[in-house]
């Protein structure tokens, strides 16, 4: 390889629902970034993949009536699955993993077994609070009011016997890199992780579980699956034939760079560099935690439903501009609020305004004054180009330091200074003025539309890795073949040939109908919504197991209803009077006010418990409680009451 690796990765997503913008603003940042090594003439390694273990994958799997690889394989590969997304949004991966592909389950393997023989993981026994929906257990003084701190959920007790990874161990290790170094950035993702984590004593981490069976095998303990995150993580480097045969380029590309969302920095931050350091690799070169695209200022989550549609924004705007959008409008290391106003304001402000009409004007220009080519004869004036030409030759320096700071919103700010600059220019020569006597002024009109043409260039080159498709179609226009097209070219005012020969065309970027534009997408949102159903949601199962005789204490009895009524003053509580078999009518107190009106429930056959101590609430006493089925619709909590057949006599025992 002649050439300079580099190796840049996204994360490895949960393939448990289709992807959002969010994860589309993740990946298409890595593009950029990966292009723009590309064009610095860097040979790049670029990977992204799904990561497909896990209890959540399986749990959705269940519900969705298929195999765990059925699911992921309905998700990843079928059409307007993860991989076509990253097609679409022209994404330049060089690599794609899943974290089922054979080689890597086998590399998991050794890895563990790596981890093991070098005394770092060993068996004991684990006690602690599980949060199943982010696959994490934490401590107690983790938790953020007693609920998981990353996505607000209720966490549960887990007890089991588990294998663990000594990460105390790395500790000081662990503080010395995120304090010395600029390993994790941006810099305030440190003290976080410090405060948080680091100061309060990072205890040693659980790497297998038993409790479900959906994951990589532990081979010589294979009632063990190896825990998601340690199977995710490596990842990065078995994708490049760390600990298999499958590729050959570890040497060459690893340490690479990660580039992950702020809520997985902990992972990538503390837990990756110690995994690496135990198996005795390096640790990667840069972390990068990026902030969250945030929809009503709140997180957008596949679980929640509000979730906004890549496929859909693409194919109304065109990807470039989603692209473009993506990473103009958020900086990249905080949160960002999205809306379909910004997109479209950003589009036809930046690219129809802006850019699109400084490429059409002066193409249009060359066309009207020179019939399309710009003569050789040309007359500059330093006074008035001075400005338009100093900037758009420093325009490389200050996008290059930018990029190289994981600023992509910093490198655009600077070239879009260059283009309304250019824009300006325009203004202040008044081409249309000097071409009433071209005799007179025709050499200097030549000059500015050919500055005009050259600043395009250079900004072209810059913007290539963000809108990689429509540059090549901005090159066309404006008559730069491909040896102006490169990084040096950037670098170089006056490269385009004075004479150069431009092709009018469309419209780079058309002007969006603000107003249409916005009812359509709310439109489309709510056909897909519709399309897709409600997101439904259940509570996880318990994990925690309830021995026979207790469970048989309970007394559970079918009650009929002889009459139920409001409380007053309270807008929750409905009051039973029920037939428990007794001959001695039971009242019970019920918050389901919201869902059942009184009277649609008189006569009906309910479950309750009859043995709970009895309680007392808005002042009446409630002698035991009914049981009723609870789940969300949309994060919306509904509830049914259990009612059974009308023919089971009241008292009946329920076992
Ligand atoms: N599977 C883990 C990552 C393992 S990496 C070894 C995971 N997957 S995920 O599907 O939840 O995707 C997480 C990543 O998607 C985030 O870290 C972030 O990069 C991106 N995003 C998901 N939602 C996002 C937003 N709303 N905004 C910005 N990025 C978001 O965690």
């Amino acid at each position: 390889m002649n050439k300079k690796p580099y190796y840049i990765t996204t994360p490895i997503y949960y393939p448990s629902a289709k992807l959002h913008i969010g994860h589309a603003y993740c990946t298409v940042a890595t593009d950029v970034l990966a292009r723009y090594k590309r064009l610095q003439g860097y040979e790049v390694m670029f990977l992204t993949g799904t990561d497909e273990h896990g209890q959540k994958i399986e749990k959705k799997a269940q519900e969705a009536g298929m195999t765990p690889k059925e699911f992921v394989d309905s998700i990843v590969e079928a059409p307007g699955g993860v991989k076509d997304l990253w097609k679409l949004m022209n994404i330049s991966n060089t690599r794609f993993i899943r974290t089922t592909d054979d080689y890597h389950v086998q590399s998991i393997q050794k890895i563990f077994r790596k981890m093991y023989d070098n005394g770092d993981i060993y068996k004991g026994t684990y006690k602690g609070k599980y949060c199943t929906d982010c696959e994490a257990f934490w401590t107690e003084t983790q938790l953020k009011d007693g609920k998981c701190p990353d996505c607000g959920r209720d966490v549960h007790d887990a007890e089991e016997e588990a294998y663990f990874f000594r990460l105390s161990k790395y500790a000081d290790k662990i503080r010395e890199l995120l304090t010395t170094t600029d390993f994790l950035e941006p810099k305030s993702r440190v003290n976080e992780m410090v405060k948080n984590f680091i100061d309060p004593g990072l205890e040693d981490l659980c790497v297998s579980r038993t409790s479900f069976t959906w994951g990589v095998p532990v081979d010589f303990d294979p009632k063990h699956v190896t825990y998601v995150w340690l199977d995710a993580l490596f990842n990065y480097v078995t994708a490049l034939g760390y600990q298999n045969d499958k590729y050959d380029d570890f040497d060459a590309f690893w340490p690479g760079v990660n580039i992950v969302g702020k809520e997985i920095v902990r992972f990538h931050s503390i837990i990756w560099p110690a995994f690496c350091m135990s198996v005795g690799i390096p640790i990667p070169k840069k972390v990068f935690g990026h902030g969250w695209l945030l929809l009503d200022g709140g997180k957008m989550s596949k679980s929640k439903g509000n979730v906004v549609d890549p496929y859909l924004l693409s194919e109304k705007f065109g990807v470039d501009a989603l692209r473009f959008f993506l990473m103009r409008s958020f900086p990249f290391g905080s949160d960002g609020n999205f809306s379909n106003e910004l997109l479209i304001q950003t589009i036809n402000v930046d690219l129809a305004n802006d850019l699109g009409n400084l490429v059409s004007r002066t193409t249009a220009m060359v066309d009207k004054y020179f019939g399309g080519a710009l003569p050789e004869n040309q007359t500059a004036d330093p006074a008035l180009d001075g400005e338009l030409t100093a900037m758009a030759s420093a325009l490389r320096g200050k996008y290059e330091d930018a990029m190289e700071h994981f600023a992509p919103h910093k490198a655009l700010e600077e070239v879009f200074a260059v283009v309304q600059r250019a824009n300006k220019y325009i203004d202040e020569n008044a081409p249309w003025a000097l071409a009433k006597d071209m005799d007179a002024n025709g050499a200097r009109l030549a000059h500015v539309l050919y500055n005009l043409l050259e600043a395009t260039r250079v900004c072209g080159i810059l913007l290539t890795p963000f809108m990689p498709q429509t540059m090549e179609k901005l090159f066309a226009q404006i008559g730069a073949d491909e040896s102006v097209q490169t990084w040096d070219a950037a670098g170089q005012w006056g490269a385009l040939p004075e004479t150069v020969t431009v092709h009018r065309g469309d419209a780079l970027f058309p002007r969006v109908d603000a107003d249409a534009a916005i009812a359509e997408l709310e439109e489309a949102a709510k056909a897909a919504k519709a399309g897709n159903g409600p997101v439904i949601e259940t509570e996880p199962l318990a994990d925690e197991t309830v021995d026979f005789d207790t469970f048989c204490r309970s007394d559970f009895r079918a009650v009929k209803v002889l009459s139920c009524e409001r409380v007053k003053k309270s807008e929750k509580l409905l009051k039973f009077t029920l037939d428990d078999g007794t001959g001695t009518p039971r009242q019970i107190l019920s918050g389901i006010a919201k869902w059942y009106a009184p009277e649609d429930l008189a006569g009906k056959t309910l479950v309750a418990i009859v043995n709970l101590p009895p309680r007392k609430m808005m002042g009446q006493e409630s002698q035991g409680m009914l049981i009723s089925a609870v789940h969300t619709v949309d994060g919306e909590e509904t509830l049914n009451l259990l009612m059974v057949d009308d023919k089971i006599p009241a008292g009946a025992k329920l076992c």
